[in-house]
């Protein structure tokens, strides 16, 4: 059987990952400033993470949401203890479309609606509500067009509000900060502004978290560099560092009951395991701080090289827009230097998402290569 052929690959395997580095068959050692699309949160094969999931896999991997299981409980009390949303409920599930998919399906439950607002160049996953909400008619199959989604403009609160008036709006869900749409950061006031709209016309505030939360942006959630508290929060990438997890964090107006949402893996044992080991080490190697501080002085270091035309992001959560698409660039910085970095939808920007216990060493690492791969296409 030939695997459905889908995705583009490099032509690199890697074999081995420790810290922000992954090592290919070869041996080449990589620096990932890029943690496999915003995955990799306490940096490749932690030792307690390793321990944490090879003890309870010895244990019990799986066993169904039909019988209780304490790491469920010990993972939402060590998640609302550290994300400061103690008063939220959480939803396990598998993955960010999943997570998405849960909070449409709930703010629909309440509300009785099905019209969506999203914002363009948003992503929000690649399963049926999810693509749907997504700025990517591509994706987008005849069966995901299933309810009214609406694009607006980033921080346009203007057209939102008209729309709002309409009174046939179930959910407006926006990302804490964009980022395959190439890192855009919503000024907290248009966040705020968002929030009271979404309260004054009862309508759900959805914050897709699942790329910018985990400590990704220097605060636990990227929202909270305003003064909101949305209805639902959806998590997964660096929940798990590379284990499938994801979960929506429910705030008090919802009311739970029996089948209202469920799934045979979501929360199952080792997911659990894992997604303890990624809180246990943010909280013990004060990740969401390290992503704040080396994040300032990557993106102050990286202000400096006058050919990237803007730096912007918050913690490890950087764009960098050039002049010109950078597909060459990213290329000369993999197989040349052994250096990941992302893309964005915008193809001149590059996104740099590495693990969040990098140090100012590697950030000066990274800036050392980036500049003399710069300088050299200015003398080519
Ligand atoms: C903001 C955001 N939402 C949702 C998703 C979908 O997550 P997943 O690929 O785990 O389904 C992504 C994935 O890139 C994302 O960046």
């Amino acid at each position: 059987m030939n695997l459905f052929d889908v995705y583009p690959l490099f032509d690199i395997e890697p074999i081995k990952g420790e810290g922000c580095y992954v090592f290919d068959k070869q041996g080449n050692q990589y620096l990932d400033f890029y943690g496999g699309h915003a995955v990799i949160s306490i940096g490749h094969s932690h030792p307690h993470y390793v321990q944490r999931i090879s003890e309870q896999v010895a244990k019990l991997g799986f066993y169904s949401n039909s019988v209780q299981n304490p790491l469920q409980v010990e993972l939402a009390e060590k998640l609302g203890e550290l994300s400061g949303c103690n008063d939220y409920d959480l939803f396990l599930c598998n993955s960010g479309a999943e997570a998405n998919e849960n909070a449409l399906k709930l703010a629909s439950f309440e509300t009785g609606k099905t019209k969506i607002i999203a914002f363009e160049k948003g992503f929000h996953g690649r399963t049926s509500a999810a693509v749907n909400i997504t700025d990517n008619p591509k994706i987008q199959a005849p069966i995901n067009k299933t309810f009214e989604a609406e694009l607006h403009e980033w921080g346009n609160l203007e057209t939102v509000e008209k729309s709002l008036k309409e009174g046939n709006v179930c959910a407006v869900i926006i990302e804490g900060i964009q980022g395959i749409g190439g890192i855009q950061i919503p000024k907290p006031d248009f966040l705020e502004s968002l929030s009271r709209l979404c309260k004054m016309y009862d309508v759900v505030l959805i914050l897709d978290e699942i790329q910018s939360g985990y400590g990704r942006s220097g605060k636990f959630f990227a929202y909270q560099y305003a003064d909101i508290q949305p209805d639902l929060i959806t998590i997964a990438k660096g929940m798990g560092n590379g284990f499938p997890i994801g979960g929506v964090l429910i705030s008090s107006k919802f009311e739970a009951k029996y089948g209202l949402l469920g799934t045979t893996f979501g929360g199952n044992h080792l997911a659990c395991a894992a997604g303890l080991a990624v809180l246990e080490v943010m909280e013990q190697e004060n990740l969401v701080e390290n992503s704040a501080k080396v994040g300032a002085y990557l993106m102050a270091q990286l202000k400096e090289i006058e050919a990237i035309k803007e730096v912007r992001g918050k913690g490890l959560m950087i764009g960098l827009e050039f002049d010109y698409p950078i597909g060459d660039l990213r290329k000369r910085l993999l197989f040349g230097e052994k250096l990941f970095t992302g893309s964005a939808s915008n193809p001149n920007v590059m996104r740099l998402l590495p693990p969040l216990n990098i140090t100012e060493r590697e950030a000066d690492v990274f800036v050392g290569i980036l500049s003399k791969v710069l300088e050299a296409s200015l003398v080519n």
